[in-house]
Protein backbone atom coordinates (compact mmCIF):
# COMPACT_ATOMS: atom_id res chain seq x y z
CA UNK A 1 0.00 0.00 0.00
CA UNK A 2 1.44 3.75 -0.76
CA UNK A 3 0.55 6.82 0.79
CA UNK A 4 1.01 10.44 -0.78
CA UNK A 5 1.42 13.12 1.42
CA UNK A 6 -1.44 14.95 1.95
CA UNK A 7 -4.01 13.03 -0.38
CA UNK A 8 -3.55 9.55 0.47
CA UNK A 9 -3.44 6.91 -2.12
CA UNK A 10 -5.02 3.27 -1.87
CA UNK A 11 -2.99 0.74 -4.13
CA UNK A 12 -2.99 -3.07 -2.87
CA UNK A 13 -0.20 -5.68 -3.32
CA UNK A 14 -0.67 -8.02 -6.65
CA UNK A 15 -2.49 -11.09 -6.01
CA UNK A 16 -2.45 -13.95 -8.20
CA UNK A 17 -4.27 -16.16 -6.02
CA UNK A 18 -7.65 -13.72 -6.71
CA UNK A 19 -7.73 -15.69 -9.75
CA UNK A 20 -7.43 -18.97 -8.63
CA UNK A 21 -10.82 -18.82 -6.92
CA UNK A 22 -13.78 -20.14 -8.28
CA UNK A 23 -16.30 -17.63 -10.01
CA UNK A 24 -19.67 -18.32 -6.88
CA UNK A 25 -16.02 -18.48 -4.42
CA UNK A 26 -14.65 -14.90 -5.61
CA UNK A 27 -18.22 -13.62 -5.62
CA UNK A 28 -18.45 -14.19 -1.44
CA UNK A 29 -15.42 -13.23 -1.04
CA UNK A 30 -16.09 -9.78 -2.49
CA UNK A 31 -19.21 -9.13 -1.21
CA UNK A 32 -17.89 -10.37 2.34
CA UNK A 33 -15.27 -7.44 1.74
CA UNK A 34 -17.74 -4.77 0.75
CA UNK A 35 -19.64 -5.58 4.14
CA UNK A 36 -16.85 -4.59 5.92
CA UNK A 37 -16.41 -1.70 4.21
CA UNK A 38 -19.53 -0.51 5.38
CA UNK A 39 -18.83 -1.74 9.03
CA UNK A 40 -15.52 0.38 9.25
CA UNK A 41 -17.75 3.37 7.92
CA UNK A 42 -20.32 2.78 10.76
CA UNK A 43 -17.84 2.51 12.92
CA UNK A 44 -15.96 6.08 11.68
CA UNK A 45 -19.36 7.66 12.91
CA UNK A 46 -18.72 6.38 16.35
CA UNK A 47 -15.97 7.39 16.61
CA UNK A 48 -17.18 11.13 15.68
CA UNK A 49 -18.83 10.99 18.80
CA UNK A 50 -15.97 9.47 21.04
CA UNK A 51 -13.74 12.20 19.61
CA UNK A 52 -16.52 14.90 20.41
CA UNK A 53 -16.65 13.37 24.04
CA UNK A 54 -13.18 13.34 24.24
CA UNK A 55 -12.78 17.51 22.93
CA UNK A 56 -15.70 18.61 24.91
CA UNK A 57 -14.92 16.86 27.97
CA UNK A 58 -10.99 16.97 27.97
CA UNK A 59 -8.47 14.57 27.61
CA UNK A 60 -4.21 13.71 27.86
CA UNK A 61 -2.52 15.31 24.83
CA UNK A 62 -2.48 11.72 23.49
CA UNK A 63 -5.51 10.49 23.85
CA UNK A 64 -7.20 13.52 22.03
CA UNK A 65 -4.76 12.82 19.37
CA UNK A 66 -5.83 9.19 19.13
CA UNK A 67 -9.38 9.83 19.45
CA UNK A 68 -9.80 12.15 16.60
CA UNK A 69 -7.23 10.01 14.05
CA UNK A 70 -9.63 7.50 14.52
CA UNK A 71 -12.59 8.96 12.42
CA UNK A 72 -9.94 8.81 9.47
CA UNK A 73 -8.53 5.94 10.17
CA UNK A 74 -12.03 3.99 10.40
CA UNK A 75 -12.73 5.68 7.28
CA UNK A 76 -9.47 4.58 5.22
CA UNK A 77 -10.36 1.28 6.39
CA UNK A 78 -13.32 1.57 4.71
CA UNK A 79 -11.34 2.58 1.79
CA UNK A 80 -8.98 -0.51 2.00
CA UNK A 81 -11.94 -3.14 2.30
CA UNK A 82 -13.72 -1.32 -0.84
CA UNK A 83 -10.93 -1.70 -2.92
CA UNK A 84 -10.31 -5.91 -1.88
CA UNK A 85 -14.27 -5.65 -2.65
CA UNK A 86 -13.30 -4.11 -6.16
CA UNK A 87 -10.70 -6.36 -6.72
CA UNK A 88 -12.19 -9.77 -5.83
CA UNK A 89 -15.74 -8.90 -7.68
CA UNK A 90 -13.23 -7.47 -10.99
CA UNK A 91 -15.73 -4.32 -10.92
CA UNK A 92 -15.85 -0.27 -9.74
CA UNK A 93 -18.58 -0.42 -6.58
CA UNK A 94 -20.28 2.71 -5.40
CA UNK A 95 -18.59 3.30 -1.70
CA UNK A 96 -21.07 2.63 0.21
CA UNK A 97 -22.32 4.66 3.39
CA UNK A 98 -22.24 4.04 7.13
CA UNK A 99 -25.41 2.45 8.92
CA UNK A 100 -27.38 4.79 10.79
CA UNK A 101 -27.89 5.15 14.19
CA UNK A 102 -29.26 7.29 16.90
CA UNK A 103 -27.37 8.67 19.85
CA UNK A 104 -26.11 6.53 22.22
CA UNK A 105 -27.27 7.03 25.36
CA UNK A 106 -26.93 5.32 29.13
CA UNK A 107 -29.93 5.19 30.82
CA UNK A 108 -30.43 8.60 32.41
CA UNK A 109 -26.63 9.39 32.59
CA UNK A 110 -25.60 13.00 32.50
CA UNK A 111 -23.52 14.31 29.28
CA UNK A 112 -20.23 13.71 30.59
CA UNK A 113 -20.42 10.37 31.90
CA UNK A 114 -22.60 8.98 28.97
CA UNK A 115 -19.70 10.37 26.85
CA UNK A 116 -16.85 8.83 28.89
CA UNK A 117 -19.26 5.12 28.83
CA UNK A 118 -19.10 5.00 25.02
CA UNK A 119 -15.50 5.56 24.93
CA UNK A 120 -15.39 2.40 27.16
CA UNK A 121 -17.80 0.32 25.02
CA UNK A 122 -16.22 1.51 21.88
CA UNK A 123 -12.26 1.70 22.35
CA UNK A 124 -11.65 -0.56 25.58
CA UNK A 125 -14.01 -3.43 24.87
CA UNK A 126 -15.67 -2.89 20.99
CA UNK A 127 -12.14 -1.92 19.57
CA UNK A 128 -10.23 -4.96 22.06
CA UNK A 129 -12.92 -7.21 20.24
CA UNK A 130 -11.84 -5.97 16.84
CA UNK A 131 -7.71 -6.62 17.64
CA UNK A 132 -8.43 -9.90 18.98
CA UNK A 133 -10.85 -10.56 15.57
CA UNK A 134 -7.61 -8.81 12.74
CA UNK A 135 -5.14 -10.92 14.92
CA UNK A 136 -7.14 -14.52 14.39
CA UNK A 137 -7.64 -13.13 10.64
CA UNK A 138 -4.18 -12.36 9.87
CA UNK A 139 -2.75 -16.08 11.22
CA UNK A 140 -5.60 -17.63 8.91
CA UNK A 141 -4.88 -15.22 5.96
CA UNK A 142 -2.61 -16.37 3.03
CA UNK A 143 -4.07 -14.18 -0.17
CA UNK A 144 -1.15 -11.26 -0.41
CA UNK A 145 -3.80 -8.42 -0.66
CA UNK A 146 -6.11 -9.33 2.08
CA UNK A 147 -3.34 -10.15 4.21
CA UNK A 148 -1.91 -6.63 3.29
CA UNK A 149 -5.30 -5.10 4.18
CA UNK A 150 -5.84 -6.74 7.98
CA UNK A 151 -2.59 -6.28 8.46
CA UNK A 152 -3.21 -2.18 8.35
CA UNK A 153 -6.52 -2.81 9.80
CA UNK A 154 -4.92 -4.46 13.16
CA UNK A 155 -2.06 -2.00 13.53
CA UNK A 156 -4.87 1.25 13.89
CA UNK A 157 -6.67 -0.99 15.99
CA UNK A 158 -4.46 -1.96 18.58
CA UNK A 159 -3.97 2.07 19.01
CA UNK A 160 -7.73 2.85 19.44
CA UNK A 161 -8.34 0.22 22.40
CA UNK A 162 -4.65 1.43 23.67
CA UNK A 163 -6.44 5.12 23.97
CA UNK A 164 -9.42 4.15 26.33
CA UNK A 165 -7.22 2.40 28.56
CA UNK A 166 -5.04 5.26 28.44
CA UNK A 167 -7.73 8.10 29.31
CA UNK A 168 -9.06 5.74 32.09
CA UNK A 169 -5.90 5.87 33.79
CA UNK A 170 -5.23 9.31 33.04
CA UNK A 171 -6.09 12.04 35.65
CA UNK A 172 -9.24 13.55 33.64
CA UNK A 173 -11.31 10.45 34.69
CA UNK A 174 -11.59 10.92 38.67
CA UNK A 175 -12.60 8.79 40.91
CA UNK A 176 -16.75 9.49 40.74
CA UNK A 177 -16.15 8.89 37.48
CA UNK A 178 -14.46 5.23 37.52
CA UNK A 179 -17.17 4.45 40.02
CA UNK A 180 -19.74 4.94 37.81
CA UNK A 181 -17.92 3.76 34.96
CA UNK A 182 -17.47 -0.03 37.22
CA UNK A 183 -20.77 -0.23 37.61
CA UNK A 184 -21.82 0.24 34.26
CA UNK A 185 -19.13 -2.45 32.96
CA UNK A 186 -21.27 -5.65 33.18
CA UNK A 187 -23.97 -3.63 31.03
CA UNK A 188 -21.12 -2.17 29.04
CA UNK A 189 -19.52 -6.01 28.68
CA UNK A 190 -23.01 -7.42 27.54
CA UNK A 191 -22.91 -4.44 25.03
CA UNK A 192 -19.88 -5.38 23.07
CA UNK A 193 -20.46 -9.14 23.58
CA UNK A 194 -23.86 -8.57 22.08
CA UNK A 195 -22.85 -6.20 18.92
CA UNK A 196 -20.20 -8.68 17.99
CA UNK A 197 -22.66 -11.18 18.01
CA UNK A 198 -25.30 -9.56 15.84
CA UNK A 199 -22.29 -7.97 13.31
CA UNK A 200 -20.75 -11.25 12.52
CA UNK A 201 -22.48 -14.34 14.08
CA UNK A 202 -24.89 -14.31 10.67
CA UNK A 203 -21.85 -15.24 8.48
CA UNK A 204 -21.87 -18.51 7.28
CA UNK A 205 -19.57 -18.22 4.43
CA UNK A 206 -15.93 -19.55 6.06
CA UNK A 207 -12.88 -18.93 3.56
CA UNK A 208 -10.11 -18.16 5.79
CA UNK A 209 -7.03 -17.94 3.55
CA UNK A 210 -8.86 -14.56 1.88
CA UNK A 211 -9.88 -13.17 5.18
CA UNK A 212 -13.71 -14.50 5.57
CA UNK A 213 -14.25 -15.60 8.91
CA UNK A 214 -17.43 -18.01 9.13
CA UNK A 215 -19.75 -16.89 12.51
CA UNK A 216 -18.97 -20.60 14.38
CA UNK A 217 -15.12 -18.82 14.80
CA UNK A 218 -16.58 -15.61 16.59
CA UNK A 219 -17.54 -16.99 20.21
CA UNK A 220 -14.12 -18.18 20.27
CA UNK A 221 -12.36 -15.23 19.23
CA UNK A 222 -14.60 -12.62 21.05
CA UNK A 223 -14.33 -15.23 24.44
CA UNK A 224 -10.57 -15.07 23.98
CA UNK A 225 -10.48 -10.99 23.68
CA UNK A 226 -12.45 -10.88 26.90
CA UNK A 227 -10.16 -13.37 29.03
CA UNK A 228 -6.73 -12.58 27.43
CA UNK A 229 -7.58 -8.72 26.99
CA UNK A 230 -10.52 -6.95 28.30
CA UNK A 231 -10.48 -7.94 31.87
CA UNK A 232 -7.42 -7.67 32.76
CA UNK A 233 -7.08 -3.92 31.24
CA UNK A 234 -9.78 -3.22 33.17
CA UNK A 235 -7.87 -4.80 36.58
CA UNK A 236 -5.00 -2.67 35.45
CA UNK A 237 -6.53 0.49 35.57
CA UNK A 238 -8.51 -0.22 38.93
CA UNK A 239 -11.59 -1.67 37.88
CA UNK A 240 -10.83 -5.27 38.87
CA UNK A 241 -14.05 -6.00 40.67
CA UNK A 242 -16.58 -5.23 38.01
CA UNK A 243 -13.95 -6.59 35.65
CA UNK A 244 -14.44 -10.25 37.69
CA UNK A 245 -18.39 -9.77 36.96
FE1 LIG B 1 -11.48 -0.33 11.55
FE1 LIG C 1 -10.68 0.77 14.99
Amino acid sequence: MTRDAGRERISLPEDGTVRELEPREREQVGRHWLARAESELSTASVCVRVARGVLDYGAVPEVTWLATRAVADEVRHARLCHALAELYLGEPLPFPRARSMGEASFGDAPPELNALLLLVLQSCINEGIATAYLQENLRLASAPAARAVIHELLRDDIEHARLGWAHLASANVDEAARRHVGLALPTLLRLGRQAWSKELTSAAFDCPGHGCLAGFRHAAIVDAAFEQLILPGFSHVGLRGAAGT
